[in-house]
């Protein structure tokens, strides 16, 4: 009897926790910046899209419409965003940095990447907001386009 007492009391603690942890965890991500909140400035896009012109374009389009190749993948559209949605932008970030361009035909350091993908977000419609993107910002969560 004596154990068994304990062992419910034992699965209300551990149903309470449950509860307080799960209610801040929906906090956090509540309260986590995505790129519906103007996580990059039109200037930095703006002044990325002659070096997207340049390194990127050739394989990158917005849309699957507007691929040359059939082996490329757009940056924008339907797979784009399902593929990334929910995800950081720290993400794509390494993506850029380590991967792109896949031809070997150029290095992209750190603050490219950034203005890269500040354009990115741009021509997928996000909205501008009055700081560039930094690192620090990176942690955005990828979302769709608010209407
Ligand atoms: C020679 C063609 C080529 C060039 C140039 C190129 N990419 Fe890519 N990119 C690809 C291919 C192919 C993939 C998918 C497979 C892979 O990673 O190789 C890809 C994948 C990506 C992805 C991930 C997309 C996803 O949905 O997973 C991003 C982001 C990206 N490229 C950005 C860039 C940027 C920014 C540049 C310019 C600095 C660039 N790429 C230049 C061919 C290219």
């Amino acid at each position: 009897m004596a154990f068994r007492k304990s062992s419910a009391l034992m699965l209300g603690a551990v149903g309470l926790w449950f509860v307080f942890t799960s209610v801040s965890a929906v906090k956090a991500t509540a309260g986590q910046a995505t790129t519906n909140d103007g996580v990059y400035s039109k200037a930095q896009a703006d002044a990325a899209k002659p070096q997207f012109d340049t390194l990127c374009a050739g394989c990158h389009a917005f849309s699957v419409a507007a691929l040359k190749q059939p082996q490329d993948l757009p940056l924008g559209d339907e797979p784009f965003l399902k593929k990334w949605e929910g995800r950081s932008l720290d993400e794509l970030l390494t993506v850029i940095v380590l991967t792109m361009p896949n031809d070997g035909s150029a290095v992209i350091n750190d603050a490219e990447a950034l203005n890269l993908l500040a354009y990115v977000l741009q021509q997928n419609g996000f909205r501008a907001g009055a700081a560039p993107l930094t690192k620090a910002g990176a942690g955005a969560i990828m979302a769709r386009p608010a209407k």
